[in-house]
């Protein structure tokens, strides 16, 4: 073993000085067989990046106890620069071992030299401890914890918020990460507990290197046995507690993020690309079968750069090819068949879309390969308003048993009729958890099965039936006719998904719509345009606020020629009159006017926010500002984003005989150019193009996936 050591020492050392430098490496490891006599079969994975050519640089050696004999695959390069600019590349290779499995072992390796970086960092040191003694919660070695990154992550400097890193346990532990010189970078901080870089200030320009230490510690109080039968305790991670708590293992997850020059607007999809849909979120974990094709499908938008690129860090033979689906959208399609020898394994899979000034945030997931003995149940998903009901086919699930069956939440209880198990939870209860992929927040809850714990053995099906359904974060529903905004839904974590209307009613009634096929209808002089709000939502107590209404000459709410006629929840046009308003509707009038100048139409644009009722700081509860409003913290869980909704054009045709009579109202009116006329000296006719509020109550079905894995 030391004699080996040191050959790949010296011959590391004589590689040094090449052009080659270091860009991160990440390592997983997984127990295999277990053969006679307690040998177990230790399989690692390795992947490296570095500057082309692309050389390993890595020959991990054993550093500490008995590491039996390693086997080395060749290395694969797995991805490389497209851009032309760094000629970067990752590689991946495979290591094995034979171990008796009685005491723990290190492997390692150092040496110079990373990229050029920003705090001249030189060395490199990567390490992961392995222990090969029977857990006692999963009968056999424990499996490391699971991440890995891009070769190559790109932030420009205004940009960086949060890096989310992977941080995947196949054993269900509770991992966590460690970074050796993190103090380097003044400006940034790390969680521990969820591996998110978080930036507290402004980065240097240039690569920053980091050098993280992934540990994985069970949950409970578990014992780790030899071959001989003597046993230990190992006990979760506590901060607090005077207790010896000692990772399962450690490994690896060093890389680089470079800050670029800083761009012009980090509103992801202009000149950040943005991740769309059906592009899977951070820490998904899919299912793949040896022998089958696996795909995943990566969807991104860049409306200011063309995306050139997804940067890839998967295993090996896994291919890319790449589509642009339409203006400003690119398409990668990823295909991976796993071979017998991936079998049981979790295997990371990294990816950004890349634009030659920037890259979309990085999302990682998990592929676990199985022995193609993944059943699929069915199961119908309803995604409503506020909740989402699975209905499972017990006929399609063999030995099925909803008693030992739960939600994420076991506290919320499931049900069931002859022929199915039905479970209902609400968008933010019962363990359902919210995601904002993009384009689509996307709401998540599993059905799993638990063991007795009396029991010693189980017959029953170990089951995991994750289901989710997404809603459009923006959608507009009756785009069917001219005027297409005429109503408007909305989902966030906490509200789920309501919407607005916003019609023109016939009289002060507020009863009857104006009906579309009468338009054009005229409107005789002093006449008052009636308008209504009204917020649809299933939660029972919230409160709609409308903070704002602008006029303008076109359906742009921010165009130069604009009229206030509500700011900051103060009526600042004096022909406003409110007639009703009440927790989900404001219904007011207005006397109609035009814009001086040649322009004949009038749209109407509303800012409305949804609150929870009766919070006492909410922006509804604090109606008209006269004082320009300070920034203040927007709680989320307690009143909705601020959303624009507009109504419109109205056109104001003028009845000749009355045209020598224009003349400027009153001096009340502050207009940031031209000034509004008011209908009192026009006959007004309204055109308006309004469609009949249709409220989306359709419910949206989604067959969901559902896995019924065998114990394995
Ligand atoms: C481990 O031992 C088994 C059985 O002796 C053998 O088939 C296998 O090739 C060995 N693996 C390695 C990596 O040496
Ligand atoms: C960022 O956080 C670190 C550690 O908490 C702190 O030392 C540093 O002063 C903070 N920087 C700024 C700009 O707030
Ligand atoms: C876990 O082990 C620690 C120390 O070994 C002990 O103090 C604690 O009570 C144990 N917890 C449980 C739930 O058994
Ligand atoms: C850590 O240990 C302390 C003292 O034993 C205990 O009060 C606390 O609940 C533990 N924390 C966790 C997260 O288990
Ligand atoms: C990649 O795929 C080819 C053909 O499918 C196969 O021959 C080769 O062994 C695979 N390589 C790896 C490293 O799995
Ligand atoms: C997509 O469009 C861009 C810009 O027009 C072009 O450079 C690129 O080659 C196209 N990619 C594919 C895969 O067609
Ligand atoms: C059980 O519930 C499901 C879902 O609501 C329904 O489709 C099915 O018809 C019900 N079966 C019976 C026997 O009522
Ligand atoms: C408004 O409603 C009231 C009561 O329903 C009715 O008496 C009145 O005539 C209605 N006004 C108009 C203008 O339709």
């Amino acid at each position: 073993m030391a004699h080996a050591g040191l050959l790949l020492l010296i011959s590391l050392t004589i590689s040094v000085g090449q052009a080659f430098s270091f860009y991160g490496g990440s390592m997983t490891f997984m127990p295999g067989n277990r053969y006679p006599g307690g040998k177990v079969e230790m399989h690692f994975y390795y992947r490296e990046s570095g500057k082309l050519p692309c050389d390993p640089q890595v020959a991990w050696v054993c550093d500490s106890g008995d590491c039996g004999i390693l086997t080395f695959s060749e290395p694969e390069v797995t991805e490389q620069d497209h851009s032309g600019q760094i000629n970067w590349c990752q590689y991946e290779r495979h290591m094995t071992t034979n171990v008796t499995g009685d005491e723990p072992f290190t492997l390692s390796d150092s040496g110079c030299c990373w990229a050029n970086n920003v705090h001249d960092v030189r060395e490199w040191t990567l390490h992961s401890l392995v222990d090969t003694r029977q857990r006692s919660d999963t009968q056999t070695a424990n499996k490391s914890p699971v991440s890995a990154t891009i070769p190559n992550i790109r932030v420009p400097q205004n940009c960086f918020q949060h890096l989310h890193l992977l941080a995947h346990d196949p054993d269900g532990d509770n991992v966590r990460c460690k970074c050796a010189f993190c103090h380097q970078h003044p400006n940034i901080n790390l969680d521990e507990d969820s591996c998110t870089l978080s930036s507290n200030g402004t980065l240097d320009l240039g690569l920053h290197v980091f050098e993280f230490t992934m540990e994985d510690y069970p949950v409970s109080n578990i014992t780790l046995t030899k071959e001989n039968g003597i046993s230990s305790v190992r006990n979760p991670y506590n901060q607090t507690a005077n207790i010896d708590s000692t990772p399962l293992s450690q490994v690896p997850l060093q890389f680089g993020v470079e800050i670029l020059t800083p761009v012009h607007s980090c509103v992801p999809g202009v000149n950040r690309p943005s991740l769309l849909t059906p592009t899977p979120l951070h820490g998904d974990v899919q299912h793949a079968a040896v022998g089958s094709v696996h795909i995943i499908t990566l969807r991104a938008q860049s409306s200011g750069n063309s995306i050139f690129d997804f940067q890839v860090s998967g295993p090996w033979n896994m291919s890319k090819s790449l589509r642009n689906a339409s203006q400003g959208v690119t398409e990668a399609m990823l295909t991976w068949t796993p071979q017998e020898s991936d079998l049981h394994h979790h295997v990371p899979v990294c990816f950004t879309a890349e634009t030659l000034q920037s890259q979309s945030e990085m999302r990682c997931i998990v592929i676990i390969v199985a022995k193609s003995r993944v059943l699929s149940g069915e199961a119908e998903v309803f995604c409503e308003e506020n909740s989402i009901s699975i209905a499972i086919s017990k006929a399609s699930m063999k030995g099925i048993d909803q008693n030992w069956l739960q939600l994420r939440d076991p506290t919320c209880s499931l049900t069931s009729n002859d022929t199915h198990i039905l479970g209902m939870v609400s968008l933010d209860t019962c363990g359902t958890t919210v995601e904002d992929s993009g384009d689509f927040m996307v709401f998540r809850n599993e059905i799993n099965s638990f063991e007795n714990p009396n029991e010693v053995i189980t017959r029953r099906n170990q089951v995991k039936i994750g289901f989710s359904c997404q809603y459009p974060k923006v959608a507009s529903v009756s785009n069917h006719y001219i005027n297409k905004k005429s109503d408007f839904i909305f989902t966030e974590s906490r509200f789920g998904t309501f919407s607005y209307s916003f019609d023109i009613f016939t009289d002060n009634n507020f009863s009857s719509p104006v009906d579309p096929s009468l338009y054009p209808l005229e409107i005789n002089l002093m006449d008052v345009l009636y308008m209504g709000i009204a917020a649809h939502s299933a939660l029972p107590e919230v409160q709609l606020f409308v903070e704002s209404c602008r006029a303008t000459p076109d359906d742009n709410p921010y165009s130069a020629l604009s009229y206030d006629i509500i700011k900051e929840g103060c009526i600042l046009d004096g022909t406003v009159e409110v007639y009703h308003s009440d927790a989900r509707t404001y219904d007011f009038g207005i006397q109609a006017f035009k814009f001086t100048g040649g322009y004949n139409e009038v749209y109407i644009t509303c800012s409305v926010i949804l609150c929870a009722e009766g919070i006492s700081n909410s922006r509804c509860a604090q109606g008209c500002l006269r004082e320009p409003a300070r920034k203040r913290r927007r709680d989320v869980s307690k009143e909705t984003d601020r959303h624009h909704i507009t109504q419109g054009p109205f056109r104001v045709a003028r009845h000749t005989q009355h045209s020598a009579a224009e003349s400027e109202n009153g001096g009340s009116l502050h207009i940031s150019a031209g000034t509004a006329v008011f209908s009192g000296l026009f006959i007004v006719s309204i055109v308006v193009l309004v469609g009949l509020w249709v409220y989306n109550s359709k419910k949206t079905r989604a067959t969901d996936r559902m896995y019924l894995m065998s114990n394995f």
